[in-house]
């Protein structure tokens, strides 16, 4: 299959371009598109046979649910059985935006899109393209992250072309995602919430909304014997590069020093090395393979390019990423539950 690769505007999307896009998806074909988290892969989410292409495309396991994105609220009803009253204090307060909402499914939402489950995800992307598309497709549209099963999530079309080049119909580049993490996860099917998967919605602002709310363990903890994600797409290796990555914690100069003694007992071994840093630590490392993550201070910048930076991690073929850790409030708990899945809660702690 040929994929066409288009560029289209943010600030003023060319809706010759995003009818075209729109017609692909409404007649089961796959069209990858920018949102403000991550690249996302669409189709009908109410086609079957479409939604099955994308299991394809990603190599993606069939247990593992598809999110359905809609272009303004009024697609929200049809798709579910029952709004609670806490799903709507949510979208009152955050939608359109990076959270996704599961809640009981409607019967017009096939098994293919839910992995067997009688719950759906919802999602009101805030990105101009995307809510232009879904609304021109006038369907809902499935839309999983656009990278290849198990990879780093895509945040710019070079990053969806490298996965999935061949495979789909179309690429829209809208320019690298602002967040660069896939949207936070939060089950309001029942009477408390539970936070699946942490993004830009923070679980503090989801609490200042509808008061305490639960974590699945498995947001912070390795999933084990005991431990089972909710959300099924948790419980595979997820956003790793090929290279084995490893966490190194500990006071700030131990860290240091840890990191460069492993990297060099490590290319002694004839492994190729890569260290993952910050603006602030990156002139400390002696090593030839030295990537900086972001600032910090500015936990944002660290969000935006994690999948960049391990992906390049890839491109540069190293066999071993060491990497620093950051703190898990705030935004940082988005940040670090990608973290320790790609290395696998892979610690040294020292
Ligand atoms: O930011 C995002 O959410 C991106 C953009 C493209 O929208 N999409 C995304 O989709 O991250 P995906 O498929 O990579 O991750 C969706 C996650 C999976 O872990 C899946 O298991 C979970 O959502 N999920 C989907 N339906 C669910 C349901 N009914 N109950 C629990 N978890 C569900
Ligand atoms: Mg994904």
């Amino acid at each position: 299959m040929n994929t066409k690769l288009v560029k289209v505007d943010i600030e003023n999307p060319d809706m010759n371009i995003l009818g075209e896009a729109a017609e692909i998806l409404r007649n089961g074909g796959l069209v990858a598109f920018p949102t403000e988290t991550v690249y996302g892969l669409g189709a009908n989410g109410l086609d079957e046979q479409a939604c099955k292409k994308i299991y394809e495309a990603k190599g993606r396991p069939s247990d593992n649910p598809l999110i359905l994105t809609i272009g303004d609220i009024s697609g929200l009803y049809p798709i579910v059985s029952r709004v609670t009253p806490n799903a709507e204090k949510i979208i009152n307060a955050f939608w359109p935006g990076p959270i996704t909402l599961v809640l009981p499914k409607a019967e017009c939402v096939p098994m293919t899109v839910t992995g067997g489950l009688d719950t759906v995800a919802v999602r009101f992307p805030s990105n101009k393209i995307a809510r232009e598309l879904i609304k021109a497709a006038g369907i809902p549209v499935a839309a999983p992250s656009a990278n290849s099963s198990g990879k780093p999530s895509p945040t710019r079309a070079s990053h969806v072309e490298f996965d999935l080049n061949g495979k789909i119909d179309m690429i829209i580049d809208g320019g690298a995602a602002d967040w660069g993490l896939e949207s936070t996860i939060l089950d309001v099917s029942e009477d408390r919430p539970v936070l699946l998967r942490p993004g830009a919605v923070t679980q503090e602002m989801i609490e200042e909304v509808v008061g305490k709310i639960d974590v699945d363990p498995a947001v912070f903890s390795k999933p084990s014997g005991d431990i089972v994600p909710k959300a099924p797409g948790m419980k595979y290796k997820h956003y790793s590069p090929s290279a084995r990555v490893i966490l190194v914690t500990g006071p700030g100069e131990n860290v240091i020093k840890t990191i460069n003694e492993k990297a060099k007992e490590d290319a002694q071994n004839g492994l190729k090395v890569g260290i993952m840093a910050t603006e602030q630590t990156k002139d400390s490392y002696n090593c030839s393979s030295v990537l900086v993550v972001g600032d910090r201070n500015r936990p944002e910048t660290i969000g935006a390019n994690l999948f960049k930076i391990l992906r390049k991690f890839d491109f540069i073929g190293v066999d071993v990423v060491y990497s620093e850790v950051f703190d898990e409030d705030g935004e940082g708990a988005a940040i670090m539950n990608r973290l320790n899945k790609a290395a696998g809660f892979n610690y040294i702690k020292c």
